[in-house]
């Protein structure tokens, strides 16, 4: 088993080894905006792992989809990554339209004061 921790919300989750970042966060009710039921195509599922061996090795499809840069980040592909067998700590990152909307509310409360 291992201990999969999802940030920014903190959420815990123990899964079997070899279970997908992607399905585990289904199962810890979080969300990782994903389009193409886990095939390797919409690229929506990214996520950074703070430790790349706490995860099995990155898949041909990531091989191919994520850029040397993002490797070297620990970008992964929620969809494609395997949970190994030790404490995963997992970030999601924040939506584009989620900031936008931030953005926007943040200035209609300040319009208002
Ligand atoms: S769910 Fe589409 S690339 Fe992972």
């Amino acid at each position: 088993m291992a201990e999969v921790i999802f940030l920014p919300r903190n959420k815990i989750i123990k899964v079997k080894a070899g279970t997908s970042l992607l399905d585990t966060s289904i199962r810890a009710r979080v969300v990782i905006p994903a389009r193409c039921g886990g095939k390797a195509a919409c690229l929506m599922c990214k996520v950074k792992v703070d430790d790349p061996t706490t995860l099995l090795p990155l898949t041909q499809s990531e091989k191919t989809k994520l850029s040397q840069e993002q490797i070297s980040e620990n970008i992964r592909l929620a969809c494609q990554a395997k949970v190994f067998n030790k404490k995963v700590i997992v970030s999601i990152p924040e939506s584009p339209l989620n900031k936008v909307v931030q953005a926007q509310l943040k200035n209609e409360n300040n319009n208002d004061l």
